[in-house]
């Protein structure tokens, strides 16, 4: 895709690694839309000028996702893309000292993380696959964020773990399934990157972790994930796959 002149829209874009990748593809003359459940995500966005729109969304909400998504094509004319970006955290042990994690907690997480994410991409691809192709029958792109904890979850992980390995096991079906429409599925999956979710984890969370990459022994910074999601947008033989951006790191059990 040539990613100037495109419209983009990123889920939890008012924070972390989706406020980054605005700030990214602004930077390369793509119009974003940005969308999150904070209220001021809207007076975010006009921070970032007239390339920017912000819509609040929770991205768990059927309804609201299509409005939301009609209203970004209303106001750019087109979508070219989504970026999944919202997610939550959240530790608890399968059975911890307080007894059996609360099946709310498991299912909230898989809710915003997994079905959020479906949501969004079922949603996006209609208005995506709207549009006349491009080159090689092109027409968009989604990314979905995944994490390592996909492939290694820490004790504590469980909830976070699944959502995210669902994440990561339907990026090639869902290639697949809109493979004839022109339509690119990728899914990155982070280690840890410095922003406020990996930032409220503390000290004793993350020194470890950072002692475990392999180089460069530091956090992942959000414009380097924010590059990598440029490069996939702009890569049309990227289909269908998962790719790490964790320095190496294979996280320990804790
Ligand atoms: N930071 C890391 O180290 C790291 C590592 C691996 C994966 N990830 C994943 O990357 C994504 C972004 O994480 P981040 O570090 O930028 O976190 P963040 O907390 O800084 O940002 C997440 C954003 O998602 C929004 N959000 C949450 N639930 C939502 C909902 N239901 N609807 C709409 N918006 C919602 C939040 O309001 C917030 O603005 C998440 O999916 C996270 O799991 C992050």
């Amino acid at each position: 895709m040539q990613i100037e002149q495109s419209i983009v829209a990123i889920t939890g874009a008012a924070s972390g690694l989706g406020w980054a990748t605005a700030q990214y593809l602004i930077g390369r003359g793509v119009r974003v839309a940005l969308l999150d459940r904070q209220d001021d995500v809207a007076s975010k966005a006009k921070t970032l000028g007239a390339l920017a729109l912000g819509l609040s969304l929770d991205v768990t909400d059927a309804e609201a996702a299509a409005r939301t998504l009609d209203a970004v094509v209303a106001h750019w004319g087109r979508l070219d893309a989504l970026v999944n970006c919202a997610g939550i955290g959240g530790a608890a042990r399968t059975l911890g000292r307080q007894g059996p994690m609360a099946l709310e907690a498991f299912n909230r997480t898989v809710q915003v993380n997994l079905v959020g994410s479906f949501n969004m991409a079922r949603l996006a691809a209609e208005r995506i696959s709207r549009h006349e192709a491009g080159l090689d029958g092109e027409r968009g792109v989604i990314i979905h964020t995944a994490s390592i904890a996909a492939f290694e979850g820490q004790i504590g992980q469980v909830a976070y773990s699944a959502s995210k390995g669902g994440v990561v096991a339907m990026t090639l079906p869902m290639a697949r399934d809109l493979a004839g429409l022109g339509i690119r599925v990728m899914t990155v999956a982070p280690g840890i990157i410095e922003t406020p979710m990996m930032q409220a984890a503390g000290d004793e969370v993350r020194a470890p972790l950072i002692a475990a990459t392999q180089f460069p022994k530091r956090l992942g910074m959000p414009e380097e994930y924010a590059a990598l999601v440029a490069h996939i947008l702009e890569n049309r033989f990227l289909n269908g796959e998962v790719i790490r951006i964790d320095a190496g790191l294979r996280m320990p059990p804790r």
